[in-house]
C-alpha cells in the first residue's frame, strides 16, 4: 500500500511517527474521510477546504496548497487502484517535546492512506436503531478534529446496546450522530440542525441540502427535541461513508411507523443519482 506521507508516495513501511507527534499525544490535529467511487473522488474539493478551515480553526497550516494537496490525493487513489473505497486523510500539528501551549517552528505532519469502504445496503434498504445518548462533546464540534472520545464512547454505547448509531442530545435538543448528521421529517418538513459549533457541517450533509433545494421539498435548518423525535413521520443520518440512512427506532421506540420514510426513500435515490 502507498501512503501520502507530507509530500511524498513511499511504502507503508517507511512511515514513522514519532513518539512526541502531537496527535499522538494530544490528539492536536484535523482530518477528513473522502470517499472514492468507480476510481473518482466524490465532492474532494468540499472536503479540503473544510479540512484547511478545520487546520486554520486550530491556527494551523497546510504545508503546501489545497491544489497540490488535491493531485497528490489523485495520484494515491491511482497508485492503489482504489475503485470503490475511501482515503483517510490527516494533518498533525507535528513532532516536539511534550508540553501543551504551542511549540515553536514545528512543522506540520500529513498522511493520507486508502480506507476500504462498503456501502451499508443492508441498512440502507431497512433502516437502523440509535441509542440516545447525551452529548458531552466540546463546544467546537464544527472542527474535525482528532479528538474523537466523546464519539468514540457514545458509538460505544450505541454498539453496546444494539444500535447502529448513537443519536447525541444536550439539553434535550439533537445536535448529530456521534459519526454522522441527523434529520427528522414532520407534516412533509424536513428538519435538521442549523451548521453552528455544536455539529459537524457535514459534506453530505451540503449535498443533500443541494437536492433538497432542487427538488420539491421543505427544508428548516432548525434543531428538533426529543419530545420531537416521538412526534417524528421519518428520521434519516448521513455521512461520506453510509450516504443516506433510515433511522426506524430510538431507544426502542419506532419512528413514525417503524419503516424507512417515503420522502427518505427519495432522497436516498436522487444522492445516488448525484455519484452514478
Ligand atoms: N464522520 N458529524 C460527525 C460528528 C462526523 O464525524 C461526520 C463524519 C459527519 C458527517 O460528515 P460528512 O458528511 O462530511 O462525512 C457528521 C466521518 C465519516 C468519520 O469520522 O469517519
Amino acid at each position: 500500500m502507498k501512503i501520502l506521507y507530507e509530500d511524498q508516495l513511499v511504502d507503508r513501511d517507511h512511515v514513522k511517527i514519532d513518539l512526541e507527534d502531537r496527535g499522538y499525544q494530544f490528539g492536536d490535529g484535523v482530518y477528513e474521510v473522502i470517499r472514492v467511487y468507480n476510481g473518482q473522488f466524490f465532492t474532494l474539493r468540499e472536503h479540503l477546504e473544510r479540512f484547511e478551515r478545520s487546520a486554520n480553526e486550530l491556527k494551523m497550516e497546510l504545508s503546501y496548497s489545497v491544489e497540490k494537496l488535491e493531485s497528490l490525493l489523485k495520484d494515491l487513489v491511482l497508485k492503489n487502484d482504489v475503485e470503490d473505497g475511501g482515503i483517510y486523510l490527516q494533518l498533525t500539528r507535528g513532532i516536539s517535546p511534550r508540553q501543551h501551549n504551542f511549540p515553536v517552528g514545528t512543522k506540520t505532519m500529513l498522511t493520507a492512506y486508502p480506507l476500504p469502504s462498503r456501502r451499508p445496503e443492508k441498512e440502507q434498504l431497512h433502516g437502523v436503531k440509535v441509542k440516545l445518548v447525551e452529548d458531552v462533546r466540546w463546544l467546537r464540534c464544527d472542527i474535525k478534529s482528532l479528538n474523537l472520545l466523546g464519539n468514540v464512547m457514545a458509538k460505544q454505547e450505541a454498539k453496546e446496546n444494539g444500535a447502529f448509531e448513537a443519536l447525541l442530545h444536550r439539553n434535550g435538543t439533537i445536535t448529530e450522530g456521534s459519526s454522522t448528521n441527523f434529520y427528522l421529517v414532520k407534516d412533509g418538513v424536513i428538519y435538521t440542525h442549523p451548521a453552528t459549533n455544536l455539529i459537524l457541517n457535514g459534506i453530505t450533509r451540503l449535498k443533500l441540502m443541494e437536492i433538497i433545494k432542487e427538488g420539491s421539498f421543505k427544508l428548516e435548518e432548525k434543531s428538533v427535541t426529543l419530545e420531537d423525535l416521538k412526534n417524528a413521520d421519518e428520521a434519516f443520518i448521513t455521512s461520506t461513508t453510509i450516504e443516506v440512512v433510515p433511522v426506524v427506532e430510538a431507544d426502542n421506540t419506532m419512528i413514525g411507523n417503524g419503516e424507512p420514510g417515503p420522502i427518505t426513500r427519495k432522497l436516498q435515490s436522487l444522492f445516488l443519482g448525484k455519484i452514478e
